[in-house]
């Protein structure tokens, strides 16, 4: 039996973080944006609301929550605004959650805890200047020495890195041999001597996010830091992005239906040739088009969040939800700058730091052709 619906409780959890992104995220949405810098105590806010801890167990301070709330969360947070969505994500699915799946105990109290409780936020440190898509370019080493291991390298593109208490980081410890089974992840914490985080990357879109690239020299680190065992890094990677992946299209399914919510409201009250832009039936049609685009890539999404949540296979179901929906909120923002016209264009309206926004998740966290490599990898065409 499949049912399509949300139950009363994802509802009831639905609109609470949908007031809570109205009331609270929205107003700040173009301010950040213009600062290029996020609005610290509104991450405090939605650490107390406890939103920063959603998956995870009450026993390691979580909200006791599933993979579907968290996806619904970070729609409603990103269709206010997709800077403040991705700093949950990243936070969430890369780095909490992958503490959750490969964390001894010992790790989960010490590491998970303040992440889940609110107390902390956390980062992920993958992308390197030559390894972007190609992960097993990877050159940062981690070599140990008596009971630490001795971390150097340079990570990019590193989302939250700004002001995140945690960094997940990977590095060789085997350089002999294939990244696949020679990097290892580590649990860093910022304060760490050794640590250098740059200023923010300029972008085009997600600009109040914090994107830095954190050089690592001589960084010592206990080894009861190493997360997973020695070799495991590549695959833990793997899994955490399999995870983002949910949360980025869940982002992408956030700002399209933003969007588009912006361009029904305007094209409303706006009036040329003596009628509103939304009584034409150019306008009615394409919006159903973009609707049904928008509602399809939520159900791919929910239906990734719900298998992670069941225990089954999800890997490719993310991949699919995020190509998807991806492409979708880049075809709905576009579309959406035309529909208000020379206002679309203006700064002064949402839709056009939605366009900006809307890119970067045809880029991070796997780009639309890693995507297609994933899916395509599963269809036995070899
Ligand atoms: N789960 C578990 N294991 C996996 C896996 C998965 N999802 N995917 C691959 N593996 C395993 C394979 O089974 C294989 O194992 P064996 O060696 O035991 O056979 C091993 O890993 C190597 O697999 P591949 O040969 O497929 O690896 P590859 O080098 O060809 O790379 C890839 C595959 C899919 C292209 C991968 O490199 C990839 O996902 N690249 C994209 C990276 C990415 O998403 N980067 C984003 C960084 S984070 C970010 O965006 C910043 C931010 O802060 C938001």
């Amino acid at each position: 039996m499949i049912d399509f619906n949300l139950d009363s409780e994802h509802l009831e959890l639905r609109d609470m973080y949908r007031k809570f992104a109205e009331e609270r995220v929205k107003p700040l949405a173009h301010e950040m944006d213009e600062a290029e810098k996020m609005n610290m105590d509104l991450i405090k806010e939605m650490q107390q609301c406890g939103f920063f801890g959603i998956p995870f167990p009450e026993e390691y301070g979580g909200a006791g929550g599933d993979v579907l709330s968290y996806v619904l969360c970070m729609e409603e947070m990103s269709k206010a605004d997709a800077s403040t969505g991705v700093t949950l994500s990243v936070h969430t699915s890369l780095c909490a959650s992958t503490i959750q799946e490969f964390g001894t105990e010992e790790q989960k109290q010490k590491w998970l805890r303040p992440l889940a409780d609110g107390s902390k936020i956390g980062c992920f440190g993958l992308t390197e200047p030559g390894a972007g898509s190609d992960v097993a370019g990877a050159r940062t080493t981690a070599v140990k020495e008596g009971d630490e291991y001795v971390i150097n390298g340079e990570k990019i593109f590193t989302t939250n890195s700004g002001f995140a208490d945690t960094f997940l980081v990977f590095a060789l410890t085997d350089k002999s041999l294939p990244a696949h089974k020679g990097m290892s992840a580590f649990l860093v914490d910022r304060n760490t001597p050794g640590i250098t985080v740059t200023a923010d990357i300029p972008r085009m879109g997600i600009r109040a996010a914090s994107n830095a690239a954190v050089v690592y020299e001589n960084v010592r680190v206990p080894a009861e830091n190493l997360l997973g065992g020695e070799g495991k890094g590549f695959k833990i990677a793997m899994k955490a992005l399999d995870g983002g992946r949910i949360g980025i299209a869940a982002q992408a399914v956030g700002i399209a239906q933003g969007a588009l919510n912006e361009a029904i409201k305007y094209d409303k009250e706006r009036v040329q040739f003596g009628k509103t832009i939304a009584s034409f039936q150019n306008t009615q049609f394409k919006m159903a088009d973009l609707q049904t685009k928008i509602d399809a890539a939520r159900l791919l999404t929910w239906r990734a969040a719900v298998a992670k949540d069941k225990g089954e296979p999800y890997n490719v179901y993310a991949a699919m939800a995020k190509l998807m929906a991806s492409d979708v909120a880049n075809q709905v923002t576009r579309d959406c700058v035309q529909f208000l016209g020379g206002y679309g264009f203006a700064r002064e309206y949402s839709v056009e730091r939605m366009m900006r926004d809307a890119k970067i998740t045809e880029i991070y966290e796997g780009t639309s052709e890693v995507m297609k490599m994933v899916i395509s990898g599963s269809l036995n065409l070899k």
